[in-house]
C-alpha cells in the first residue's frame, strides 16, 4: 500500500481500507499520504506530461493523469471518473487590466462534467467509496458538491441521498440533483446545520459522506493546482486566488502545492489568496486575530454557493495558509455581482462565488498586497448556468441592496421591422468603442 490516513493534529495514523473521517484519539481531520519515498524516482514532469492528450481511461482526466499523486493504489477498475477535469485556462486581457495586474489568468473549473470544480473531488470520493464497497452515499451541500455526487454516484450504480438548504439553492444545482436522481432532502436548516445532520445520520445508516471531511475527495481537488501549474509548463504564478466557503478547495491547493515542492516539481510555493463573501467571511475574522481566535458566524451573502460560516476544513486552509505565506480578504455581494458581469460579458461566464476571485484580486491590487507586475491565477469555480435566477436578476435590477453596474438590459420590441429597427438604431444599436 502506498497510502495511509493521518491525523493532521496528533499525526496517529489509520490505514485507508477502512470507513473513517476523523481521528479516534482527538477528532482531528485527516489527511491521505502517499509514500512518496518509494513514488518518488518516477514523478518527475516529464512523466506527467507524457500522459497529455491520452485517450486512455483514466489517463485522459485531468485528476487521474496525476494518478500517483491522488491515490496511487486505486486499481483502475475502480475508478469512477465522467472523466473530469482538462479546464481551460484564460488569458482575459481586459479584465486583467481591471484588475490591476499585467497576467491574469481565469481557470475555468466551471468546465467540469457537472459544471463546478467539485467533480475533481468527487472522482476521488466515489472512487474509495466504490473501494470500501460502499452502496450508499450522501453529503450536505449549498448546490454543487450535492450535484457532483448525485451525477458520480450515478454513474456508479449507488444510491445518493442529498442535504439541502431549503430556497437557498440555485436553480441550476436543485434541478441537476433531481435530474441525476438523487433523494433530495429539503431542509429548513442551514448549510452548517445539514453537514452536522449528514455525518450523524450516516454514522447510524452505514452511509457513505462524501462532504470535504472525507480526505479522498480533497486529494482529488489537489489537481487543479497540478493542472494549473502543468498548463503553464511548470512556471509556478505569483499568487492563486480561490473563493473560500467550507475550505475544502483552500485545503487542497495547499497541500497539493507543499507535495509538488517537496517532490522537486516546482522551485517555489506561490502565495495563496483565499477570498471570501462579507457576509459569510469567518476565515477572514479569523485571519484578522493571526488566527488565534475563530468563531462561526450565520452566514448570508448573495453567492449561495459560499454562504457557509462554520467551514469544516478551517484548520486545514490556515495550514495551506501558513505554507504558502497566504493572505485572506472578503468581498461585498455588490463587488461579486459586479466582478461576474464582467467575467460573462467577456465571453466566460461564471456563478456568483466564483467571482470572488476577480474581485478580490482587484481588492488586493488596489491594497498594494498584489503588485501589477505579479503573475496572478484566479479559480472560476462554478459555470455561469448554476444561477440563473442571480445573473437575471442582477441584469434586471431587482436583486436586493445590488445597483448593477454593467447592466445589459432585456430589450423588448414589437414583432415588425420599424420597431426592431427603432431599437437597434437606439441605445441597443451602439457599437463599442
Ligand atoms: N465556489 C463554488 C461555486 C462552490 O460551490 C463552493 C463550495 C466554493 C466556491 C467554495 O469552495 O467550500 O472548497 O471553500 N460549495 C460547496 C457545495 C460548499 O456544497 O457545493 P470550498
Amino acid at each position: 500500500m502506498y497510502s495511509r490516513l493521518q491525523c493532521m493534529d496528533c499525526g496517529q495514523e489509520y490505514p485507508v481500507n477502512e470507513v473513517r473521517y476523523a481521528c479516534d484519539a482527538c477528532g482531528g481531520l485527516l489527511d491521505v499520504l502517499h509514500d512518496w519515498k518509494s513514488l518518488r524516482p518516477q514523478l518527475t514532469r516529464r512523466f506527467f506530461d507524457e500522459r497529455l492528450g491520452s485517450l486512455d481511461a483514466p489517463y485522459n482526466s485531468g485528476v487521474w493523469r496525476y494518478k500517483e499523486l491522488i491515490y496511487p493504489d486505486a486499481a483502475d477498475r475502480d475508478i469512477v471518473s465522467r472523466p473530469e477535469g482538462n479546464t481551460n485556462l484564460y488569458c482575459p486581457r481586459h479584465l486583467a487590466e481591471w484588475a490591476g495586474v499585467k497576467t491574469l489568468y481565469l481557470k475555468h473549473e466551471g468546465e467540469n462534467p457537472t459544471g463546478s470544480f467539485k467533480d475533481r473531488g468527487m472522482t476521488g470520493g466515489v472512487t474509495q467509496a466504490r473501494i470500501l464497497g460502499m452502496q450508499r452515499v450522501a453529503c450536505a451541500s449549498t448546490g454543487n458538491t450535492s450535484a457532483s455526487l448525485a451525477s458520480y454516484a450515478a454513474f456508479a450504480g449507488m444510491q445518493c441521498i442529498i442535504f439541502l438548504q431549503n430556497r437557498q439553492i440555485a436553480l441550476g444545482k436543485l434541478a441537476q440533483g433531481i435530474a441525476y436522481g438523487a433523494i433530495c432532502l429539503q431542509t429548513d436548516g442551514d448549510f452548517d446545520t445539514n453537514l452536522a445532520l449528514v455525518r450523524e445520520v450516516s454514522e447510524r445508516l452505514n452511509i457513505y459522506v462524501l462532504n470535504s471531511v472525507n480526505p479522498f475527495r480533497l486529494e482529488g481537488q489537489k489537481s487543479i493546482i497540478f493542472e494549473v501549474i502543468q498548463q503553464l509548463k511548470w512556471q509556478v504564478p505569483d499568487w492563486i486566488v480561490v473563493p473560500g466557503g467550507n475550505l475544502g478547495n483552500s485545503s487542497a491547493f495547499g497541500k497539493g502545492l507543499k507535495e509538488l515542492y517537496d517532490l522537486g516539481l516546482i522551485d517555489r510555493l506561490p502565495r495563496l489568496a483565499v477570498i471570501q463573501a462579507e457576509g459569510a467571511s469567518p476565515l477572514y475574522r479569523a485571519y484578522r486575530t493571526g488566527f488565534s481566535d475563530f468563531a462561526a458566524m450565520k452566514a448570508e451573502t448573495l453567492a449561495t454557493a459560499i454562504k457557509i460560516g462554520n467551514p469544516v476544513s478551517y484548520k486545514r486552509a490556515v495550514r495551506a495558509l501558513t505554507w504558502t505565506n497566504g493572505v485572506v480578504d472578503y468581498v461585498t455581494d455588490q463587488q461579486i455581482m459586479d466582478a461576474k458581469a464582467l467575467i460573462d460579458a467577456a465571453g466566460i461566464g461564471c456563478e456568483p462565488a466564483s467571482a470572488c476571485s476577480l474581485a478580490g484580486t482587484r481588492k488586493l491590487v488596489e491594497a498594494g498586497i498584489i503588485r501589477p507586475h505579479e503573475t496572478v491565477v484566479g479559480i472560476l469555480t462554478g459555470h455561469v448556468l448554476k444561477d440563473p435566477d442571480a445573473t437575471i436578476g442582477y441584469h434586471s435590477n431587482t436583486l436586493e441592496d445590488i445597483t448593477p453596474a454593467h447592466q445589459n438590459l432585456l430589450r423588448q420590441s414589437a414583432a415588425t421591422m420599424d420597431d426592431i429597427v427603432r431599437v437597434l438604431e437606439g441605445d441597443a444599436g451602439r457599437v463599442p468603442a
